[in-house]
């Protein structure tokens, strides 16, 4: 009797482990991402119902600067009418080129459903001006508008970007927006877009590590605002620019509402958060797609399979820290 429901347990055990172990092979060998987003406020599209730009904005304006010029003005997007998966815009200052070099050469690369655009304002210093010029012709990546290029003026590049993609690769389904000191874990990134999201696109998706009841700083730091700029205490749940992922969709809706409302500086609360609510779409929490600083050290020792569950590093990498990470990820085979 002891005996006999002993095996019995130990059948159970058996099959239990067999089981565990079935399902692990599964999703480790298919590599089939295990985080997944709850309740999603965005909705996905279909081959029938895919979204369109259509530009309707004042082309020489920005903000509140007439005649707005693209003052070099790429255009990867152009042969490519049926369109492409993931278009990245790159916030970058003009004399970061170690950080663009860095980025070209890992996650970067361009690739048929990719590309990667580097924005920037105008230098004051000459030979940055050159390298710029240079830079642009090497590689034709450079998107330089007609504005200083300063802290104060990130909203310009913000919306110069939003702008540039309504006008300039209004075929891309997802648009990433992201500092030029950051990695992006870019073959996890496609597959997550194009198999946890759909390959057409969705709707209404501003997705980034949200934040939510932040308050206005009004003492003395980087990030002091007036109650004249900003007046409320609180800012709006908004999404942090180092990575924000917009569909296609919301990007003309935010340009529209960004051209119109006053300039304010700080273009990740201004466009995710004062603009976001305008226009009624919800941040997506892509919080658990985040590598923790604690897993950069122990990345190696995670082992290739822990490579499979993050999308985005952690903002303000050294270009050390985001060349050997991205080693790890092409080292790793999908
Ligand atoms: C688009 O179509 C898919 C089915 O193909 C459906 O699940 C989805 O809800 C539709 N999305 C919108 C925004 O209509
Ligand atoms: C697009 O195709 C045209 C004609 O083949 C070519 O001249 C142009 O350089 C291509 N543009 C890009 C960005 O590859
Ligand atoms: C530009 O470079 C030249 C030559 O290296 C140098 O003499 C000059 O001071 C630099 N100008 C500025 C504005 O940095
Ligand atoms: C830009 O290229 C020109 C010609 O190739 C070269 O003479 C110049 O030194 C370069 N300037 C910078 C800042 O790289
Ligand atoms: C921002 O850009 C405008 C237009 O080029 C310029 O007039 C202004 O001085 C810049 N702001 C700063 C803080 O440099």
């Amino acid at each position: 009797m002891a005996e006999g429901s002993d095996i019995i347990i130990l059948h159970k055990i058996l099959i239990t482990a067999f089981v565990i172990t079935f399902v692990y092979n599964y999703y480790t060998e298919y590599g089939i991402t295990i985080i997944e987003i709850e309740n999603p406020t965005f909705s996905l599209l279909g081959p029938f119902n895919t979204t369109q730009i259509v530009a309707d904005d004042n082309y020489n304006q920005l903000i509140d600067i007439d005649q707005f010029t693209f003052k070099i003005n790429p255009q990867p997007c152009e042969n490519y009418s049926a369109g492409f998966l993931l278009m990245i815009i790159v916030t970058s200052n003009p004399s970061n080129y170690e950080n663009r070099e860095v980025i070209r050469n890992t996650w970067g690369k361009n690739q048929d459903s990719t590309k990667v655009v580097f924005l920037v304002g105008e230098s004051e210093n000459i030979n940055i001006t050159n390298q710029i010029t240079n830079e642009s012709k090497s590689f034709g990546d450079i998107v330089q508008g007609s504005f200083i290029d300063a802290y104060r003026n990130m909203t310009y590049k913000h919306v110069m970007g939003l702008k540039w993609i309504v006008h300039h690769c209004p075929k891309a389904k997802y648009i990433l927006k992201a500092d030029d000191d950051i990695l992006v874990n870019l073959p996890q990134m496609l597959r997550f877009l194009s198999r946890e999201l759909s390959p057409w696109g969705a709707k209404d998706l501003i997705a980034c590590r949200v934040r939510e009841h932040t308050k206005a700083l009004r003492y003395k730091s980087k990030w002091q605002v007036t109650e004249k700029e900003y007046a409320p205490e609180y800012y709006p749940t908004y999404c942090p620019g180092w990575a924000i992922i917009y569909s296609q969709d919301v990007v003309p809706r935010l340009l529209k509402v960004a051209q119109d409302l006053p300039y304010f500086w700080i273009d990740d609360v201004h466009i995710t958060g004062v603009i976001a609510e305008k226009i009624d779409v919800p941040r997506t929490q892509l919080a658990s797609f985040i590598l923790s600083t604690i897993s950069i050290q122990t990345l190696k020792a995670l082992g290739p399979k822990y490579i499979q569950q993050f999308m985005f590093s952690p903002p303000d990498m050294s270009l050390n820290q985001i060349t050997d990470i991205w080693k790890l990820i092409s080292e790793y085979k999908y």
